[in-house]
C-alpha cells in the first residue's frame, strides 16, 4: 500500500499498523501462517515475500559462495531469519548457522522459532543503528564480534551495509576478514555509488533517490534519519576489501536499483574470498 509522503511518519505507522492487522487475522482465519515466518504486524525487516525472497536469497548464496551442507554460516543482520528459514532445509546435521542481530525483539523471535533447530543459534549484538536500534549501547565501529578467528566458511549480510556508515562498514569488513577461514567467502549487499549508479540518481531514474550526505563517503535517502537507506562510494568499498585481506571475485553484481536492467537482485551484490 503507498501511504503518501506528506502523512507524518506516526500515523503512517498506525495506519500501516492496523493494514498489517488485517492480513495477519486473514491469514489466521485461513490458517495461512507460517511458524516460522513474523507476524506482518511485527516485521521490521521490510515488506516483501517472507518465504520466496530467502528461497532466492539461497540460491545466490549456493551459487557465488559455494556454501554446502557441511558449511559453517554467519549471518550478520539476521533479522527475523527471513535468511536462516530456507537453510534449514539446506544444512546438515554437521552444517552450523550463526545469525547476529542488533534488534533484540529479533534475535527473541528466533530463538523461540528455531527452537528445534539445534545447529541454528543467535546472537544479540547490542550495536547503535538510528534506524534499528536507537538506543544500542556499542558503536558498530568498535564492535568485536564474538567470534574466534577463522571459524566460518561463508559469511553474509543481506540489506545490512545499507544501513550502515562508512567507518562502520569499513571495522566490520576487518572482523569479517578475522572471522573467515582462508578462502572463505562473503557475500554482502549494498548500494554502490559509481559513475552510473550517480548518473541515474542525478537523471530522476534511479528506484531509490540518495541525495543527503553522511560522513563524506555515503549518501542517505533520508535526512532526518540517514541508516533509513544508505549508498556508499564505490572507491571507497574497493579499497576497504583490498585493506582487510578480501578480494572481490569477479565483477560487482548491479542491482536494479539504479539502472533497472536485468539484475540478481535489487542491490548491488559483492562477492569476496578471504585470503
Ligand atoms: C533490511 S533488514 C534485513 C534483515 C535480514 N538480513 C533479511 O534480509 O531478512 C536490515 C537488518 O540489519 C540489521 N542491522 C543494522 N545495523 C546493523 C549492525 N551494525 N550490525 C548488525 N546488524 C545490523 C537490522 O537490525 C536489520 O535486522
Amino acid at each position: 500500500m503507498q501511504i503518501k509522503q506528506y502523512v507524518p511518519q506516526s500515523i503512517k505507522r498506525i495506519l500501516q499498523y492496523s493494514y498489517d492487522a488485517w492480513f495477519d487475522l486473514a491469514d489466521f482465519v485461513l490458517g495461512r501462517g507460517h511458524p516460522m515466518v513474523p507476524a506482518r504486524r511485527h516485521t521490521f525487516i521490510g515488506r516483501g515475500d517472507f518465504i520466496a525472497d530467502g528461497r532466492a536469497f539461497l540460491e545466490t548464496l549456493v551459487q557465488f559462495t559455494g556454501l554446502t551442507p557441511g558449511g559453517q554460516v554467519l549471518d550478520i543482520g539476521s533479522g527475523q531469519g527471513r535468511m536462516a528459514l530456507p537453510l534449514t532445509g539446506f544444512l546438515s546435521a554437521e552444517g552450523r548457522y550463526t545469525g547476529l542481530e542488533i534488534v533484540k525483539s529479533g534475535v527473541d523471535w528466533c530463538e523461540q522459532a528455531y527452537v528445534a533447530h539445534e545447529n541454528f543459534t543467535f546472537h544479540h549484538a547490542d550495536v547503535f543503528n538510528s534506524y534499528y536500534n536507537p538506543g544500542g549501547q556499542y558503536q558498530s565501529s568498535d564492535y568485536p564480534f564474538p567470534f574466534p578467528d577463522d571459524e566460518f566458511d561463508v559469511i553474509f549480510l543481506a540489506s545490512v551495509f545499507t544501513h550502515m556508515r562508512p567507518a562502520d562498514i569499513a571495522h566490520y569488513l576487518k572482523e569479517i576478514s578475522r572471522c573467515l577461514k582462508p578462502g572463505g567467502r562473503c557475500l554482502a549487499s549494498f548500494f554502490l555509488l559509481g559513475e552510473d549508479s550517480r548518473a541515474a540518481i542525478s537523471c530522476g531514474e534511479s528506484a531509490v533517490v540518495f541525495r543527503f550526505p553522511v560522513d563524506g563517503h555515503s549518501l542517505s535517502a533520508t535526512e532526518i534519519d540517514p541508516e533509513n537507506a544508505i549508498a556508499i562510494d564505490e572507491g571507497f568499498i574497493r579499497s576497504a576489501y583490498e585493506k582487510n585481506g578480501l578480494k572481490i571475485e569477479g565483477e560487482v553484481h548491479r542491482g536494479t536499483w539504479a539502472t533497472n536492467l536485468p539484475a540478481l537482485s535489487l542491490q548491488d551484490m559483492v562477492i569476496a574470498c578471504a585470503r
